[in-house]
This record gives structure tokens, sequence and C-alpha cells, in this order.
């Protein structure tokens, strides 16, 4: 058995703080003023709720939760709770400054609580802090990205960065790989698994084709040229439904220029997604054939807002170990699998973390995108969004039996 010392696991703890939370100011600095105050999409809140929430939530588990410090800033609880106040009336914000303050407050109190806390008995709740903070940037990541988008359609592509990658000329993006029938190993026991991940269970899953890359835009663009979205047949009930109340006829994050012709295609719904799958002949994966086919997959990936966008889907030669590329990072991935918990599931840190979600309304996304933070990106890692929602960066593979 693998033994940790606790100075060194502290210190892991400590550095994992900081960096996410290096990530956070990094944000915070980058975004212009106005746009932390105003809601991008009502599905979600504003940029600038997610700085108090990230600090409102380290408060509440480790100032209260661990270390029994009366609560202090009471004013916020709230409004920057969760459960508190509805995403509509959290625009009346505080400044700037006051936010920085409560989250270097908080911080600062939090470190000095690290010093002598018992780390081995509340590890699971750290690494449960960190990731919740590294979410929440990816979700701000998002929504900035929704408005420089729509003050400056053509921004996204940086070609010097991309030219850089070399790149093997001589793959088709339409192969398929076989996954031989049986037993895998779904979800994950270890200490950093959220609530949602466990517990580890085996799955038995019959012999089935998966495409070797996401789908680019290249081939999503001949379902466009197809009348993809405007042929009834290639979707399901509830699919035309919405896309006869949404009328699109390409996905969100769009471009014409062929510069990404082999990225994957980004910023589909889920019914998008399962259109173009029933165009191609396929269907989308459940969730087990998605996380089967990713075992072994590669963390060296488009991931942290390194590039601050997309990659072409064979810019990361790292594979699972079926041969599947670009499984973790670049971007999220549809599965047709409703989010529900794993048998024996045990909600943590509280129920509105998963298992509020367990209503039959949210689709599981697997494998992280081009703004995940590392510490979310394992192939165990659930995600669940509405099939309606396209703002999140989220394109999809397709299976076959
Ligand atoms: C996992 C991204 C769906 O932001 O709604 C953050 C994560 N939960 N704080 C979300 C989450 C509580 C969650 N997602
Ligand atoms: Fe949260």
């Amino acid at each position: 058995m693998k033994s940790t010392s606790i100075p060194s696991l502290k210190n892991s703890i400590l550095i994992e703080l900081q960096q996410v939370r290096q990530n956070t100011w990094d944000l915070l600095a980058e975004i212009d003023e106005p746009f932390l105050f105003t809601q991008a999409h009502s599905d979600f809140s504003p940029i600038g709720w997610h700085f108090g929430h990230i600090a409102f939530t380290e408060a509440y588990w480790i100032l209260e939760h661990l270390a029994k410090l009366p609560s202090s800033f009471k004013e916020y609880h709230r409004l920057f709770a969760a459960d508190g106040l509805p995403k509509k009336e959290r625009q009346n914000l505080p400044s700037v400054a006051v936010m920085k303050d409560y989250l270097s407050t908080v911080r600062d109190r939090v470190l000095n609580y690290l010093a002598s806390a018992p780390i081995k008995q509340q590890e699971h709740l750290w690494r449960w802090l960190i990731q919740h903070e590294s979410q929440h940037n990816e979700t701000i990541a998002i929504l900035w990205q929704l408005h420089r988008q729509r003050s400056n359609q053509n921004s996204l592509i940086n070609s010097n960065q991309l030219d850089s990658f070399t790149r093997p000329q001589d793959l088709t993006f339409e192969e398929m790989i076989k996954v031989d029938e049986g037993e895998f190993v779904m979800g994950n026991n270890a200490i950093e698994a959220l609530d949602n991940e466990r517990p580890a269970h085996k799955i038995y899953l019959n012999t089935y084709w998966i495409d070797r890359f996401p789908v680019t835009c290249k081939q999503y663009s001949q379902f466009m040229a197809a009348g993809g979205y405007q042929k009834r047949h290639y979707w399901s009930t509830a699919g035309w439904q919405w896309l006869q109340q949404n009328p699109v006829s390409q996905p969100l994050y769009w471009s014409n220029s062929t510069d990404w012709d082999d990225h994957p295609v980004c910023g589909v719904s889920y019914y998008e997604a399962q259109a173009y799958a029933k165009f191609a002949n396929k269907r989308l994966p459940t969730e087990a054939e998605w996380e089967k086919s990713a075992l072994g997959a590669s963390s060296r990936c488009n991931n942290n807002r390194l590039i601050g966008h997309t990659s072409p889907v064979n810019a990361y030669p790292g594979s699972s170990q079926y041969g599947c590329q670009d499984m973790l990072g670049n971007v999220w991935e549809w599965t047709a699998s409703w989010f529900d918990g794993y048998p024996g599931f045990v909600s943590y840190p509280y129920p509105g973390y998963s298992e509020v979600y367990f209503d039959g309304e949210h689709k599981v996304l697997k494998g992280g995108s081009w703004a995940t933070g590392s510490s979310g990106l394992r192939t165990s890692f659930r995600n669940w969004y509405h099939p309606h929602v396209r703002q999140i960066l989220a394109g999809f593979r397709c299976v076959r039996d």
C-alpha cells in the first residue's frame, strides 16, 4: 500500500490550492469589469457571482465546517450560497475590490488553519474544494468566451500556436476502433473521486466500435450541407421539438473558415449530437462505453486554458489503451446516459452537489475541455447538463454496435 507522509500531503494540497487560485486571479484580471455584473445567459449566473461563491464555499466548508470557527461575512451567505438567490437575482454584487478582499481574507484564514489541520482525515474534503474552485473557473471561462464571441466573432483562433503542433498527416478521422466484449471497472474510489464517481463497480459490455477521434467541424459540416438542421428524420422527438423552439442552423461556436476543419465541433446541444449520429448511421455512446474506451487515456492534452480554444483532434498524440485519441481535454463529449448515482451512492459533501441532479433531466458529459483544470481531468469524472445546453464546451464522438 502507498502511504503519503503528512508534510508532503499537506504540501501537495497547498500547491493545488495555490495553483487553482492563481487561475482564479488570472481570470479575474482578464475579464472586462462590466461583464462581471451581467448575465451572459439566463441558464448561468453573472461571472462575478462565481468569484464570491468560490470564497463563500471555501469559508463554509473549511472555516465553519472543519475549523469550527464562527461564521463570518454573514452578509454574503444568501447572495453567494448555491441555494440562496435565483440566478437572475445575482447581479447586485459587491465591487471587484471587495470580492478580491473576500477571496484573500478567507484564503489567509484557510491557510492558517491548514498549518495545524489533521489533513489525513480531511483530505477528501480539501480535494473536493480544490475541484470545486476549478469547476467554477471553467464556468467563468465559458461565460467569458460567450461575451467575447458576441463582441468579436472571429477572435478565437491563434494559428501561431497551432502551427507548432507536429501532426501526423496520414490519418483519417473516420476511423473506428473495436472494443471487445467484456468487463471493466467503471467509476473510481480514489481519494480525489467525487461522490458521483463512487463506488467503482464492474460493468459488462458487448462488443462495440467507437470513433477514434471526436467528430470534427469538417465532418459536422457534411451534416449541415445535407440539410441536417432541416430534416425531421435525423432528430429525436425531443430534439425536433427543441429545434422548432430554438431554430438554429449551426453550432454555437461555429466558423466557416477551413482553419477549423480538424478541430472538434464545439457548442452543440445533446440533440444536435444525437441528430448527427443518426445522419452518420451511428449513435452516441453510453457513459460506460465512453469510459471503457477511455481507460488509460493520457492527461497530456489540451486543458487548463493552455491555448484558450480547441485544438485539432490529432494535435496531442496520447491515446487510451484502445487507441482512442483526445479522450481528455479539448471538448467535453455528450453521452447517451442520464446522470444518476451508481449502486451504493452516498452523497458528499451535500445532496445539492450531485444528488439533486439525479432527476432524469441531465445527460452525462465526459472527458473535460480545453478550459478544464487538471484536478478534474480523469476518465471517471462526470459532468452533467440539460440536453438543450450549448454554451458549455461540448462536442461528441459516436459508436456503432
Ligand atoms: C459539475 C459543472 C455541473 O457548476 O453546476 C459547482 C459543478 N456544483 N458547484 C455546476 C458545481 C457545485 C457543476 N457542474
Ligand atoms: Fe459551486
